[in-house]
């Protein structure tokens, strides 16, 4: 959620809405600021801590909503209707998706978006044909002279390899007019028995151009355990303080093995 928080700041957004549920107070104190560890790292003199903590949500604006039940991403997404006036775009992060490199996706995504007028913009990659019953699947039109950008003509959940117009997937980017609301609230449930984002925008694109993008960068899906482990192995191996322990623990066990 960290990275997530991070991506937006880099991005340019400066004011994050994070949509949380029970039990889940720990995230909200970990942007929230800590007096007593503040005192007692000053008083220990553990600057590089300090800095540390206090620099978290210092930079922006963060505050949260409950999502009381678990109804799915739509839901989810509508549960941020409140803060967002009528008239503004807004971006939405799946913090289990990580996506590293030289810009981050949701600037990219920004930039598309006031580019075509303030559109609607999804972000998508491309994914191996049997992979698509799980994610969110785009097909449209690349705009001319634009080998990134389509006009949007279809978007399913989760469809079948067998059904799916197309292997661009959505790893959970999206830059959505705040007329996703409105949409939202006719969108009955879907895929999973749950209230999709992707039926809602489905619905928006019968009434106006929605975008999705190619967007650069290398995206991890924390969400399962081999995309965890690999985002650990290579956030470790492009970090200078752990670059070395990393290579030395994979040096090691690929010797035992
Ligand atoms: C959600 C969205 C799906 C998207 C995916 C990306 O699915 O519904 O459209 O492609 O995130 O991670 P979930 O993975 O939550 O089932």
């Amino acid at each position: 959620i960290d990275y997530a928080v991070e991506e937006a700041v880099n991005s340019g957004i400066e004011q994050i809405i994070l949509v949380t549920s029970s039990g889940k107070f720990q995230i909200e104190d970990y942007f929230d600021r800590n007096l007593e560890l503040e005192t007692f790292l000053a008083e220990r003199d553990k600057e590089k801590f300090l800095d540390l903590i206090v620099d978290i949500g210092s930079k922006i604006d963060i505050c949260s909503v409950r999502q009381k039940q678990q109804l799915g991403l739509g839901h989810a997404i509508n549960c941020a209707a409140p803060f967002i006036a009528e008239g503004e775009s807004f971006a939405v992060i799946l913090a289990d998706d990580i996506v590293t490199g030289e810009k981050p996706v949701t600037k990219q995504l920004i930039e598309v978006s006031s580019e075509l007028g303030n559109s609607s913009v999804v972000g998508v990659m491309e994914v191996a044909p049997e992979q698509t019953d799980k994610y969110g699947i785009v097909s449209g039109n690349f705009l001319p002279e634009n080998k990134r950008t389509l006009l949007m003509d279809s978007m399913i959940e989760k469809p079948a390899p067998s059904e799916s117009p197309s292997n661009l997937a959505t790893p959970g980017r999206y830059i959505l007019d705040s007329k996703i609301f409105n949409y939202l609230q006719e969108t009955p449930k879907g895929a999973g028995g749950e209230y999709q984002l992707t039926d809602a925008i489905k619905l928006m694109m019968a009434q106006e151009e929605v975008y999705a993008h190619k967007f650069e960068g290398k995206r991890y899906d924390t969400g399962s355990i081999a995309g965890y482990l690999e985002a650990t192995v290579d956030f470790a191996l492009s970090n200078p303080e752990f670059s070395e322990i990393m290579k030395e623990i994979i040096h090691r066990r690929s010797k035992d093995q």
